[in-house]
Protein backbone atom coordinates (compact mmCIF):
# COMPACT_ATOMS: atom_id res chain seq x y z
CA UNK A 1 0.00 0.00 0.00
CA UNK A 2 1.72 2.99 -0.74
CA UNK A 3 1.25 6.61 1.66
CA UNK A 4 -1.46 7.56 -1.38
CA UNK A 5 -3.48 4.63 -0.88
CA UNK A 6 -3.22 4.53 2.60
CA UNK A 7 -4.35 8.19 2.88
CA UNK A 8 -7.65 6.74 0.77
CA UNK A 9 -8.14 3.87 2.85
CA UNK A 10 -7.31 5.53 6.65
CA UNK A 11 -9.73 7.97 5.52
CA UNK A 12 -12.36 5.38 4.96
CA UNK A 13 -11.26 3.23 7.95
CA UNK A 14 -11.49 6.82 10.14
CA UNK A 15 -15.14 7.23 9.07
CA UNK A 16 -15.77 3.66 9.34
CA UNK A 17 -14.88 3.77 13.24
CA UNK A 18 -16.15 6.98 13.47
CA UNK A 19 -19.88 5.44 12.08
CA UNK A 20 -19.41 2.54 14.62
CA UNK A 21 -19.26 4.82 17.78
CA UNK A 22 -21.44 7.39 16.90
CA UNK A 23 -24.26 3.83 16.21
CA UNK A 24 -22.62 1.97 18.78
CA UNK A 25 -25.44 2.28 21.59
CA UNK A 26 -27.96 0.62 18.19
CA UNK A 27 -26.56 -2.71 18.12
CA UNK A 28 -27.01 -5.88 20.46
CA UNK A 29 -24.79 -5.38 23.17
CA UNK A 30 -23.71 -8.78 23.45
CA UNK A 31 -22.65 -11.13 20.35
CA UNK A 32 -25.10 -12.83 19.00
CA UNK A 33 -23.16 -15.49 17.42
CA UNK A 34 -22.44 -19.81 18.70
CA UNK A 35 -18.79 -20.74 18.83
CA UNK A 36 -17.57 -21.53 15.66
CA UNK A 37 -19.70 -18.95 13.90
CA UNK A 38 -17.30 -16.82 12.26
CA UNK A 39 -14.84 -19.03 11.83
CA UNK A 40 -16.96 -20.83 9.41
CA UNK A 41 -17.83 -17.88 7.53
CA UNK A 42 -14.15 -17.14 6.88
CA UNK A 43 -11.82 -18.98 3.87
CA UNK A 44 -9.74 -21.74 5.30
CA UNK A 45 -6.29 -20.88 3.66
CA UNK A 46 -4.90 -17.41 3.26
CA UNK A 47 -5.47 -15.93 -0.16
CA UNK A 48 -3.05 -16.31 -3.20
CA UNK A 49 -3.32 -13.32 -4.60
CA UNK A 50 -3.42 -9.40 -3.54
CA UNK A 51 -7.17 -8.35 -2.42
CA UNK A 52 -8.73 -4.91 -2.87
CA UNK A 53 -9.21 -2.98 0.32
CA UNK A 54 -12.76 -2.64 0.35
CA UNK A 55 -13.33 -6.40 0.48
CA UNK A 56 -11.53 -6.44 3.65
CA UNK A 57 -13.96 -3.55 4.78
CA UNK A 58 -16.93 -5.28 3.20
CA UNK A 59 -15.58 -8.28 5.21
CA UNK A 60 -15.56 -6.41 8.79
CA UNK A 61 -19.32 -5.58 8.25
CA UNK A 62 -20.66 -8.41 7.30
CA UNK A 63 -18.50 -11.30 9.13
CA UNK A 64 -16.71 -9.40 11.94
CA UNK A 65 -19.07 -7.19 13.44
CA UNK A 66 -22.03 -9.76 14.91
CA UNK A 67 -19.36 -11.83 16.40
CA UNK A 68 -18.55 -8.33 18.79
CA UNK A 69 -19.66 -7.22 22.12
CA UNK A 70 -20.11 -3.64 21.95
CA UNK A 71 -17.52 -2.99 24.75
CA UNK A 72 -18.02 1.08 23.94
CA UNK A 73 -21.76 0.90 24.10
CA UNK A 74 -23.63 2.94 26.60
CA UNK A 75 -25.62 -0.64 27.76
CA UNK A 76 -22.58 -2.33 28.53
CA UNK A 77 -22.04 -2.72 31.98
CA UNK A 78 -19.93 -6.16 32.33
CA UNK A 79 -16.57 -6.75 33.44
CA UNK A 80 -14.99 -2.92 33.71
CA UNK A 81 -14.96 -0.13 31.74
CA UNK A 82 -12.66 -0.50 29.40
CA UNK A 83 -12.83 3.21 27.32
CA UNK A 84 -10.90 3.45 24.44
CA UNK A 85 -11.89 7.26 23.81
CA UNK A 86 -11.13 8.52 20.79
CA UNK A 87 -8.39 10.90 21.13
CA UNK A 88 -6.28 8.11 23.00
CA UNK A 89 -7.23 6.20 19.60
CA UNK A 90 -5.61 8.43 17.15
CA UNK A 91 -2.43 8.26 19.62
CA UNK A 92 -2.71 4.96 19.03
CA UNK A 93 -2.89 5.02 15.16
CA UNK A 94 -0.20 7.49 15.08
CA UNK A 95 2.24 4.89 17.41
CA UNK A 96 1.34 2.30 15.36
CA UNK A 97 1.85 4.14 11.75
CA UNK A 98 4.84 5.89 12.79
CA UNK A 99 6.07 1.91 13.26
CA UNK A 100 9.17 3.02 15.92
CA UNK A 101 10.60 0.44 18.61
CA UNK A 102 11.72 1.55 22.00
CA UNK A 103 15.13 -0.79 22.32
CA UNK A 104 16.56 1.95 24.06
CA UNK A 105 16.70 5.43 24.56
CA UNK A 106 18.81 5.83 21.38
CA UNK A 107 16.21 3.78 18.93
CA UNK A 108 13.74 6.69 19.68
CA UNK A 109 14.84 9.25 21.97
CA UNK A 110 11.16 11.16 22.12
CA UNK A 111 9.81 7.42 22.93
CA UNK A 112 10.78 7.23 26.08
CA UNK A 113 10.75 10.83 27.06
CA UNK A 114 7.14 11.08 26.36
CA UNK A 115 6.36 8.09 28.78
CA UNK A 116 8.53 9.72 31.46
CA UNK A 117 6.14 12.56 30.98
CA UNK A 118 2.87 11.14 30.34
CA UNK A 119 3.38 8.56 33.44
CA UNK A 120 4.59 11.37 35.69
CA UNK A 121 1.61 13.33 34.92
CA UNK A 122 -0.24 10.23 35.74
CA UNK A 123 1.64 10.39 38.83
CA UNK A 124 0.77 13.46 39.91
CA UNK A 125 -3.17 13.22 39.17
CA UNK A 126 -2.94 10.41 41.29
CA UNK A 127 -1.80 11.99 43.55
CA UNK A 128 1.25 10.26 44.59
CA UNK A 129 4.39 11.57 46.02
CA UNK A 130 7.41 12.32 43.73
CA UNK A 131 9.99 9.38 44.06
CA UNK A 132 7.26 7.40 42.33
CA UNK A 133 8.35 6.35 38.86
CA UNK A 134 5.82 4.96 36.58
CA UNK A 135 6.33 3.10 33.20
CA UNK A 136 4.13 1.47 30.45
CA UNK A 137 3.46 -2.03 30.14
CA UNK A 138 0.40 -4.09 28.55
CA UNK A 139 -0.89 -5.49 31.43
CA UNK A 140 -1.92 -5.41 35.20
CA UNK A 141 -1.10 -9.05 34.85
CA UNK A 142 2.53 -8.32 33.33
CA UNK A 143 3.02 -5.69 36.11
CA UNK A 144 2.16 -7.92 38.80
CA UNK A 145 4.68 -10.63 37.76
CA UNK A 146 7.06 -8.03 37.73
CA UNK A 147 6.53 -7.21 41.28
CA UNK A 148 6.71 -10.29 42.63
CA UNK A 149 9.97 -10.69 40.72
CA UNK A 150 11.42 -7.62 42.14
CA UNK A 151 9.73 -8.93 46.07
CA UNK A 152 11.51 -12.38 45.61
CA UNK A 153 15.19 -11.16 44.49
CA UNK A 154 14.39 -8.63 46.70
CA UNK A 155 14.14 -11.22 49.60
CA UNK A 156 17.12 -13.36 48.08
CA UNK A 157 19.04 -10.94 47.44
CA UNK A 158 19.49 -11.08 44.30
CA UNK A 159 19.42 -15.20 44.03
CA UNK A 160 18.77 -14.96 39.97
CA UNK A 161 22.56 -14.45 39.53
CA UNK A 162 23.06 -17.21 41.75
CA UNK A 163 21.15 -21.00 41.75
CA UNK A 164 18.14 -18.50 41.42
CA UNK A 165 15.31 -20.18 43.47
CA UNK A 166 16.16 -23.51 43.36
CA UNK A 167 19.15 -22.64 45.51
CA UNK A 168 17.33 -21.18 48.46
CA UNK A 169 17.21 -22.58 51.82
CA UNK A 170 13.53 -21.99 52.66
CA UNK A 171 10.34 -21.25 50.81
CA UNK A 172 9.35 -18.06 50.09
CA UNK A 173 6.10 -17.12 50.35
CA UNK A 174 3.19 -14.72 48.98
CA UNK A 175 0.09 -13.23 50.52
CA UNK A 176 -2.88 -11.86 49.03
CA UNK A 177 -6.48 -11.66 49.73
CA UNK A 178 -9.10 -14.48 48.89
CA UNK A 179 -10.97 -12.27 46.82
CA UNK A 180 -7.85 -10.72 44.69
CA UNK A 181 -7.91 -11.04 40.97
CA UNK A 182 -6.41 -14.95 39.71
CA UNK A 183 -3.45 -12.81 37.83
CA UNK A 184 -1.92 -12.85 41.41
CA UNK A 185 -1.72 -16.35 41.29
CA UNK A 186 -0.74 -16.54 37.81
CA UNK A 187 1.99 -13.96 39.03
CA UNK A 188 3.25 -15.99 42.17
CA UNK A 189 3.12 -19.51 40.28
CA UNK A 190 5.03 -17.63 36.76
CA UNK A 191 7.38 -16.34 39.77
CA UNK A 192 7.95 -19.90 40.91
CA UNK A 193 6.93 -19.31 44.24
CA UNK A 194 4.63 -22.43 44.24
CA UNK A 195 0.93 -22.70 44.50
CA UNK A 196 1.98 -24.40 48.45
CA UNK A 197 3.73 -20.92 49.21
CA UNK A 198 0.46 -18.85 48.04
CA UNK A 199 -1.34 -17.43 51.17
CA UNK A 200 -5.08 -16.54 50.56
CA UNK A 201 -6.20 -14.23 53.80
CA UNK A 202 -9.27 -13.88 54.90
CA UNK A 203 -11.73 -10.53 54.75
CA UNK A 204 -13.86 -9.06 56.53
CA UNK A 205 -17.24 -8.73 55.85
CA UNK A 206 -16.92 -5.94 53.19
CA UNK A 207 -14.71 -8.67 51.13
CA UNK A 208 -11.51 -6.52 52.09
CA UNK A 209 -8.16 -8.54 53.48
CA UNK A 210 -7.77 -8.90 57.33
CA UNK A 211 -4.64 -6.92 58.29
CA UNK A 212 -4.70 -9.18 61.41
CA UNK A 213 -5.03 -11.98 59.44
CA UNK A 214 -2.32 -11.29 57.46
CA UNK A 215 -0.05 -10.63 60.66
CA UNK A 216 -1.34 -14.35 61.69
CA UNK A 217 -0.06 -15.82 58.59
CA UNK A 218 2.98 -14.49 58.70
CA UNK A 219 4.17 -15.19 62.36
CA UNK A 220 2.93 -19.09 61.29
CA UNK A 221 5.32 -19.22 58.34
CA UNK A 222 7.81 -17.74 59.93
CA UNK A 223 7.62 -20.25 62.96
CA UNK A 224 7.76 -23.07 60.40
CA UNK A 225 10.71 -21.67 58.88
CA UNK A 226 9.63 -20.68 55.85
CA UNK A 227 10.24 -16.80 54.40
CA UNK A 228 7.10 -14.11 54.35
CA UNK A 229 8.17 -11.81 50.51
CA UNK A 230 5.73 -10.10 49.08
CA UNK A 231 2.50 -8.86 49.70
CA UNK A 232 -0.42 -8.26 47.14
CA UNK A 233 -2.67 -5.75 48.44
CA UNK A 234 -6.02 -4.80 45.85
CA UNK A 235 -7.55 -1.31 46.19
CA UNK A 236 -11.00 -2.27 44.22
CA UNK A 237 -11.39 -6.28 44.09
CA UNK A 238 -12.62 -7.57 40.71
CA UNK A 239 -15.84 -9.51 42.40
CA UNK A 240 -17.04 -6.08 44.19
CA UNK A 241 -14.59 -2.88 44.26
CA UNK A 242 -13.57 -3.69 47.92
CA UNK A 243 -10.66 -1.83 49.72
CA UNK A 244 -8.22 -3.74 51.31
CA UNK A 245 -6.68 -1.64 53.95
CA UNK A 246 -3.49 -0.56 52.41
CA UNK A 247 -2.22 1.15 55.90
CA UNK A 248 -2.98 -1.49 57.84
CA UNK A 249 -1.16 -3.96 56.18
CA UNK A 250 1.69 -1.40 55.47
CA UNK A 251 1.78 -1.18 59.38
CA UNK A 252 2.06 -5.12 59.90
CA UNK A 253 4.91 -5.11 57.20
CA UNK A 254 6.35 -2.27 59.14
CA UNK A 255 10.24 -3.07 60.06
CA UNK A 256 10.15 -6.23 57.78
CA UNK A 257 11.62 -6.81 54.16
CA UNK A 258 8.65 -7.62 53.02
CA UNK A 259 7.45 -6.43 49.45
CA UNK A 260 4.12 -4.63 49.52
CA UNK A 261 2.57 -4.47 45.63
CA UNK A 262 -0.73 -2.88 45.36
CA UNK A 263 -3.08 -3.85 42.71
CA UNK A 264 -5.38 -0.84 41.94
CA UNK A 265 -5.96 -1.84 38.14
CA UNK A 266 -8.90 -0.85 38.32
CA UNK A 267 -10.04 1.76 41.41
CA UNK A 268 -7.18 3.34 40.29
CA UNK A 269 -8.13 5.50 38.29
CA UNK A 270 -10.54 6.79 40.54
CA UNK A 271 -7.30 8.50 42.11
CA UNK A 272 -7.72 11.12 40.06
CA UNK A 273 -10.59 12.42 42.25
CA UNK A 274 -8.95 13.82 45.98
CA UNK A 275 -11.91 12.92 47.69
CA UNK A 276 -11.70 8.97 46.84
CA UNK A 277 -7.64 8.77 47.59
CA UNK A 278 -8.90 7.99 51.51
CA UNK A 279 -9.41 4.25 49.36
CA UNK A 280 -5.95 3.58 49.08
CA UNK A 281 -5.04 5.42 52.18
CA UNK A 282 -1.12 4.06 53.13
CA UNK A 283 -0.27 3.95 49.66
CA UNK A 284 2.89 5.68 50.07
CA UNK A 285 4.59 2.74 52.39
CA UNK A 286 4.18 0.52 48.94
CA UNK A 287 6.89 -0.36 46.85
CA UNK A 288 4.84 -0.99 43.77
CA UNK A 289 1.33 -0.41 42.33
CA UNK A 290 -0.65 -1.03 39.19
CA UNK A 291 -2.89 1.17 37.50
CA UNK A 292 -4.56 0.59 34.64
CA UNK A 293 -5.58 3.74 32.06
CA UNK A 294 -6.80 1.29 29.66
CA UNK A 295 -9.58 0.53 32.06
CA UNK A 296 -12.13 3.43 33.37
CA UNK A 297 -9.71 6.68 32.49
CA UNK A 298 -9.93 5.89 28.88
CA UNK A 299 -6.76 5.17 27.08
CA UNK A 300 -7.10 2.59 24.51
CA UNK A 301 -5.99 -0.73 25.30
CA UNK A 302 -3.44 -1.68 26.18
CA UNK A 303 -1.91 0.80 28.14
CA UNK A 304 -1.35 -0.08 32.16
CA UNK A 305 1.06 1.74 34.31
CA UNK A 306 3.36 0.05 36.52
CA UNK A 307 4.69 2.52 39.67
CA UNK A 308 7.97 1.63 41.58
CA UNK A 309 9.06 3.72 44.63
CA UNK A 310 13.13 1.85 43.80
CA UNK A 311 13.89 1.75 40.17
CA UNK A 312 16.91 1.31 40.67
CA UNK A 313 15.79 -2.19 41.87
CA UNK A 314 13.79 -3.01 39.11
CA UNK A 315 16.71 -2.48 36.53
CA UNK A 316 18.89 -4.41 38.37
CA UNK A 317 16.14 -7.53 37.98
CA UNK A 318 15.60 -6.53 34.65
CA UNK A 319 18.84 -5.84 33.17
CA UNK A 320 20.85 -7.81 30.80
CA UNK A 321 22.30 -5.36 28.74
CA UNK A 322 24.37 -6.68 25.87
CA UNK A 323 26.24 -4.86 23.75
CA UNK A 324 24.51 -4.28 20.47
CA UNK A 325 22.21 -2.30 22.87
CA UNK A 326 24.63 0.18 24.78
CA UNK A 327 25.13 3.66 23.49
CA UNK A 328 27.17 6.41 24.79
CA UNK A 329 23.87 8.26 25.96
CA UNK A 330 23.16 5.50 28.77
CA UNK A 331 24.87 6.29 31.56
CA UNK A 332 22.13 9.89 31.56
CA UNK A 333 18.59 8.32 29.60
CA UNK A 334 16.03 5.62 30.87
CA UNK A 335 16.33 2.82 29.26
CA UNK A 336 12.77 1.14 29.17
CA UNK A 337 14.19 -2.02 28.27
CA UNK A 338 15.51 -2.54 31.73
CA UNK A 339 12.06 -1.69 33.55
CA UNK A 340 9.85 -5.14 32.06
CA UNK A 341 10.23 -8.07 29.97
CA UNK A 342 10.21 -7.09 26.51
CA UNK A 343 12.48 -5.91 24.69
CA UNK A 344 10.74 -4.21 22.05
CA UNK A 345 8.42 -1.43 22.74
CA UNK A 346 5.49 0.12 21.46
CA UNK A 347 5.17 4.01 21.37
CA UNK A 348 2.27 3.56 23.93
CA UNK A 349 2.58 6.51 25.43
CA UNK A 350 1.29 8.60 22.81
CA UNK A 351 -2.14 7.27 23.88
CA UNK A 352 -2.20 8.01 27.41
CA UNK A 353 -0.30 11.40 26.30
CA UNK A 354 -3.36 12.31 23.65
CA UNK A 355 -5.93 11.01 26.51
CA UNK A 356 -4.92 13.40 29.22
CA UNK A 357 -4.19 16.50 26.85
CA UNK A 358 -7.48 15.86 25.03
CA UNK A 359 -9.87 15.18 28.08
CA UNK A 360 -7.64 17.19 30.93
CA UNK A 361 -7.93 16.06 34.10
CA UNK A 362 -11.09 18.68 34.32
CA UNK A 363 -12.60 16.70 31.80
CA UNK A 364 -11.50 12.82 33.44
CA UNK A 365 -12.48 13.62 36.94
CA UNK A 366 -15.99 14.83 35.61
CA UNK A 367 -16.49 11.58 34.03
CA UNK A 368 -15.32 9.44 36.73
CA UNK A 369 -17.60 11.74 39.42
CA UNK A 370 -20.79 10.99 36.72
CA UNK A 371 -20.31 7.41 37.27
CA UNK A 372 -19.97 7.07 40.96
CA UNK A 373 -23.02 9.26 40.88
CA UNK A 374 -24.84 6.60 38.90
CA UNK A 375 -23.73 3.80 40.78
CA UNK A 376 -25.01 5.64 44.32
CA UNK A 377 -28.52 5.79 42.67
CA UNK A 378 -28.76 2.70 41.06
CA UNK A 379 -27.08 1.26 44.69
CA UNK A 380 -30.47 3.47 46.05
CA UNK A 381 -32.95 2.24 43.31
CA UNK A 382 -32.22 -1.66 44.26
CA UNK A 383 -31.61 -1.01 47.77
CA UNK A 384 -35.44 -0.09 47.97
CA UNK A 385 -36.70 -2.37 45.78
CA UNK A 386 -38.37 -5.19 47.37
CA UNK A 387 -36.92 -8.51 46.63
CA UNK A 388 -33.88 -6.93 45.77
CA UNK A 389 -29.92 -6.60 47.22
CA UNK A 390 -27.18 -4.91 46.90
CA UNK A 391 -25.05 -7.45 48.64
CA UNK A 392 -21.67 -5.66 49.15
CA UNK A 393 -20.24 -1.98 49.88
CA UNK A 394 -20.50 0.00 46.39
CA UNK A 395 -17.39 2.64 47.34
CA UNK A 396 -17.08 3.29 43.66
CA UNK A 397 -18.47 1.92 40.46
CA UNK A 398 -19.52 -1.33 40.53
CA UNK A 399 -22.69 -3.34 42.32
CA UNK A 400 -23.27 -6.64 43.33
CA UNK A 401 -26.61 -7.00 43.27
CA UNK A 402 -29.06 -10.47 43.49
CA UNK A 403 -32.95 -10.62 43.05
CA UNK A 404 -34.29 -13.30 45.79
CA UNK A 405 -37.90 -13.98 45.85
CA UNK A 406 -39.42 -15.52 48.48
CA UNK A 407 -39.26 -19.30 49.54
CA UNK A 408 -35.98 -20.48 46.99
CA UNK A 409 -33.77 -22.79 47.81
CA UNK A 410 -29.77 -21.61 47.87
CA UNK A 411 -29.38 -23.81 44.45
CA UNK A 412 -32.95 -22.52 43.00
CA UNK A 413 -31.64 -19.17 43.78
CA UNK A 414 -28.64 -19.69 41.70
CA UNK A 415 -30.69 -20.69 38.57
CA UNK A 416 -32.79 -17.82 38.96
CA UNK A 417 -29.64 -15.80 38.95
CA UNK A 418 -28.18 -17.02 36.10
CA UNK A 419 -31.46 -17.11 34.26
CA UNK A 420 -32.32 -13.68 34.21
CA UNK A 421 -28.57 -12.27 33.58
CA UNK A 422 -28.59 -14.59 30.42
CA UNK A 423 -32.44 -13.54 29.20
CA UNK A 424 -31.16 -9.99 29.98
CA UNK A 425 -27.70 -10.11 27.44
CA UNK A 426 -29.26 -12.56 24.90
CA UNK A 427 -32.04 -9.20 24.83
CA UNK A 428 -29.04 -7.13 23.73
CA UNK A 429 -30.49 -4.48 25.36
CA UNK A 430 -27.27 -4.45 28.20
CA UNK A 431 -24.81 -6.30 28.69
CA UNK A 432 -23.98 -7.67 32.57
CA UNK A 433 -21.67 -10.32 34.43
CA UNK A 434 -22.45 -12.76 36.79
CA UNK A 435 -20.29 -14.31 39.53
CA UNK A 436 -19.84 -16.01 42.83
CA UNK A 437 -19.94 -14.01 45.68
CA UNK A 438 -19.76 -16.12 49.01
CA UNK A 439 -20.47 -19.49 46.89
CA UNK A 440 -23.68 -18.09 45.30
CA UNK A 441 -24.24 -16.59 41.96
CA UNK A 442 -25.20 -12.73 41.78
CA UNK A 443 -25.20 -10.12 39.00
CA UNK A 444 -22.15 -7.49 39.03
CA UNK A 445 -23.42 -3.81 37.32
CA UNK A 446 -20.13 -2.33 36.03
CA UNK A 447 -21.18 1.46 35.62
CA UNK A 448 -18.63 3.65 33.81
CA UNK A 449 -18.31 2.93 29.93
CA UNK A 450 -17.48 6.60 28.23
CA UNK A 451 -21.03 7.38 27.12
CA UNK A 452 -22.78 5.65 30.01
CA UNK A 453 -25.29 8.76 31.12
CA UNK A 454 -28.09 8.52 33.76
CA UNK A 455 -30.71 7.54 31.08
CA UNK A 456 -28.75 4.39 29.95
CA UNK A 457 -28.71 3.07 33.65
CA UNK A 458 -32.48 4.13 34.26
CA UNK A 459 -33.09 1.89 31.12
CA UNK A 460 -30.56 -1.15 32.65
CA UNK A 461 -32.63 -0.92 35.84
CA UNK A 462 -36.23 -1.24 34.32
CA UNK A 463 -34.55 -4.07 32.15
CA UNK A 464 -33.34 -5.94 35.23
CA UNK A 465 -36.73 -5.70 36.90
CA UNK A 466 -38.60 -6.79 33.96
CA UNK A 467 -36.35 -9.62 33.36
CA UNK A 468 -36.35 -11.24 36.64
CA UNK A 469 -40.10 -11.57 35.92
CA UNK A 470 -40.57 -13.19 33.01
C1 LIG B 1 -8.13 -5.74 40.22
C2 LIG B 1 -7.65 -6.28 38.89
N1 LIG B 1 -6.38 -6.69 38.77
C3 LIG B 1 -5.90 -7.17 37.61
C4 LIG B 1 -6.70 -7.28 36.50
C5 LIG B 1 -6.11 -7.84 35.24
O1 LIG B 1 -5.86 -6.82 34.33
P1 LIG B 1 -5.06 -7.04 32.98
O2 LIG B 1 -6.04 -7.56 31.99
O3 LIG B 1 -4.55 -5.69 32.63
O4 LIG B 1 -3.96 -8.01 33.24
C6 LIG B 1 -8.03 -6.85 36.56
C7 LIG B 1 -8.91 -6.91 35.38
O5 LIG B 1 -9.81 -7.60 35.22
C8 LIG B 1 -8.52 -6.35 37.79
O6 LIG B 1 -9.81 -5.96 37.93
Amino acid sequence: MTPEEFRKHGHAVVDWIADYRAKVAERPVMAQTAPGDIKARLPQSPPGQPEPFEAVLADLDTIVMPGLSHWQSPAFFGYFPCNGTLGSVLGDYVSTGLGVLGLAWQSSPALTEVEEVATDWLRQMVGLSDPWQGVIQDTASTSTLLALICARERATNYGLGRGGLQAEPHALVVYTSAYSHSSVDKAALLAGFGRENIRHIACDGAYAMRADALATAIVDDRAAGRVPCAVVATTGTTTTTALDPVRAIADVLAGTTIWLHVDAAMAGSAMVLPECRWMWDGIEAADSLVLNPHKWLGAAFDCTTYFVRDPEHLVRVMSTNPSYLQSSADGRVKNYRDWGIPLGRRFRALKLWFLIREQGVSGLQARLRRDLENARWLAGQVSAAPGWRVLAPVPLQTLCVRHEPPGLSPEAMDRHTQAWCDRLNRSGQAYLTPATLDGRWMVRVSIGSEHTERADVERLWAAMQHEVTR
